[in-house]
Parts: C-alpha cells; structure tokens; sequence
C-alpha cells in the first residue's frame, strides 16, 4: 500500500477524500464516493514524474468488467457510471476513468489470493517454507504453481507496508466467523477469475481483494483484478523458476533498472517510447481479458 498520501487538496470536483498512489476519490454524499483513476503509474514503490495517458481510463474498465462477471460470487460496490447530473463540475475526461460507488464500513485486511509463488509469498517461503503460517512442499521454486490456491491475508497500514499474517492472526483481529466467510468469498472469487482468465491465456498469478459492509452485507470494495492489485503472467512466456515480466509495468521496471535511479522520488523522465509500449501493453491486457 501507498506511504505516499498527500494532503487533502481542493480540485473542480470538491475535496479529496483519499489520494492513493494511483486514484483520487471524492464523497459525493453520505453513501457513495467517487473513484477515479489517473494516469499516474508507479513503480518500486514510487509514483513516477510521468504518467501513461490513457491508463487509468483502462483500470477502470477493467475493474468495471470484473464486477459485472463476479456478482454472482459475492455483492460489490458499483453503483452508477458518473454523468453530468449527478456530478458538479465533472469533466469529460474524469467521466471517462471515474466511477460512482457505495461507501462501505471497510475491514481493514487485504485479502490476498495466491496460485503460484510470486512476490513476498517467495520471500517468505524461502526462508521456511511456509506463506502466512501455511506449510508448503518443500521442492518448489520461484513462480511454482502451488497445488490448490491459497489464503494469505495481510494488514491494511496507512502508512508504510503491509505485513503478511496468519489466519489465526486474522481471527484474533476481525473475528473467526468473518474470517471463513472472507476466505471462503476470495477463493471462489481467484478460482472464477483465474479459470476465466486462462481461457484467454492470461495467469492470474495473485491478487488482492478489499471488502467491507454495505447494510451490513459483505461487499467487495475497492478495485478489483486490475494489474495494480495482481499479478498477470502470459501463458506462453509462463516458465517457473525465476521470475515472471508482468503483463504491465515491466517496461518500465526494465528502464528503470538500466538507469542508475536510487529509487527515490523523484524518478527520471520516462522516454516517450517507453510511456506508448506501456500504454500499448495496458490495452492488450484489457483487450485481451474483455473480449
Ligand atoms: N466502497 C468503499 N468504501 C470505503 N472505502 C473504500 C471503498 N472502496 C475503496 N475504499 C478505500 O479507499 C481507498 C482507495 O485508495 P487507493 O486504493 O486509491 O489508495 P491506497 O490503497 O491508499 O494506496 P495504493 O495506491 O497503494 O492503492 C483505500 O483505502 C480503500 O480501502
Ligand atoms: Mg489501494
């Protein structure tokens, strides 16, 4: 999650409600808020100088595209595409990558689904062969398929990053009964999305989900299998054992790598080059996973 929010700040469109690295939300009313995705990019942590034009305008079809296919699974937070009406002072662009939705008590976990061993899961596996308290065979590599997906919860901060806990652990935190349900809910979400996905030769490799309380109903929140909260490897390129490029951000992870960038804000300028195969790379993905 972000440490980077910045200061509430007044825009067209009223206060900001919450800056995340990528989206802007505004509350519209009591109820609902207004999500909208920029085209700010970010990378080892870091939001870049330069956007991708065009890119938030992806995510939120992509998110959009999700909701409608896993309803069925568990309710969700989309309420309405913005219009001229309900919105004061909306431009066409923020219409374009925005979207209405219902405010929701949130339960401060991010339900993480996990399929093949990426990331911190790898991480932490080398070290004891176990993600999130949950003991793994011993013969696997970087990217491994695991046998059946699993649940590894993490804690939601604020501010810096967030922790990797056990299922117990998230027990004690939110509850036993919640827990099963959570878990239960984010298997069967990753088990539709990934079924589908594959189908268009895309590996949902992990993801996270979000979820909170709408009238008192578990309700999935926040964005929902974007490349932002998941990792989607091609089929073809699929070869475990080190790491995989990502279905997006790799271009630019890769220049970055061949500068001599500490890592530190603020980022070098993205070449133009880099900026049109990125955007060109978010567009395939949705293409690719919507048609
Ligand atoms: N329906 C909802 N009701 C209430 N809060 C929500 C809802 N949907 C999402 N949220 C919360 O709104 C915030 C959206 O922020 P956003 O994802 O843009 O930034 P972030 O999570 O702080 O940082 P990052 O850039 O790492 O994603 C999150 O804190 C999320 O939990
Ligand atoms: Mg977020």
């Amino acid at each position: 999650m972000s440490n980077i929010i910045n200061p509430i700040t007044e825009t067209n469109l009223g206060k900001i409600w919450h800056r995340g690295k990528v989206r802007d939300t505004y509350e519209i009313n009591n109820t609902q808020l207004l999500m909208i995705s920029t085209d700010r990019i970010s990378a080892f942590d870091v939001v870049l100088n330069d956007p991708i034009p065009g890119k938030g305008i992806i995510l939120t079809e992509m998110s959009k595209f999700w909701f409608s296919k896993l309803s069925d699974v568990v309710q969700n937070h989309f309420a309405n595409i913005p219009t001229n009406n309900d919105i004061k002072g909306i431009s066409k662009d923020e219409l374009s990558r925005g979207i209405i939705v219902n405010k929701a008590n949130r339960i401060d976990i991010e339900c993480v689904v996990r399929g093949y061993l990426a990331g911190s899961g790898w991480k932490e596996y080398q070290t004891n062969q176990m993600v999130c308290g949950i003991k793994l065979p011993s013969d696997l590599v970087e990217s491994s398929k695991l046998d059946e997906p699993i649940f590894t919860p993490s804690t939601k901060e604020e501010n810096g990053h967030d922790e990797n806990i056990t299922f117990k652990q998230m027990c004690d935190f939110v509850g036993t009964d919640l827990s099963g349900k959570l878990k239960e809910i984010s298997l069967n979400l990753y088990n539709m999305a990934s079924d589908y996905a594959l189908t268009k030769n895309i590996i949902i490799a992990d993801t996270k989900f979000e979820f909170g309380f709408i009238n008192n109903e578990i309700t999935l929140i926040d964005e929902a299998l974007t490349p932002d909260s998941s990792r989607f490897w091609d089929v073809d390129n699929y070869t475990p054992g080190k790491s995989q490029d990502s279905y997006d951000k790799q271009i630019v992870r890769d220049w970055l790598e061949s500068t001599d960038w500490n890592k530190e804000p603020p980022s070098p300028n993205l070449p133009k080059e880099i900026i049109n195969k990125t955007y060109i790379r978010y567009k395939e993905a949705l293409e690719t996973l919507t048609n």
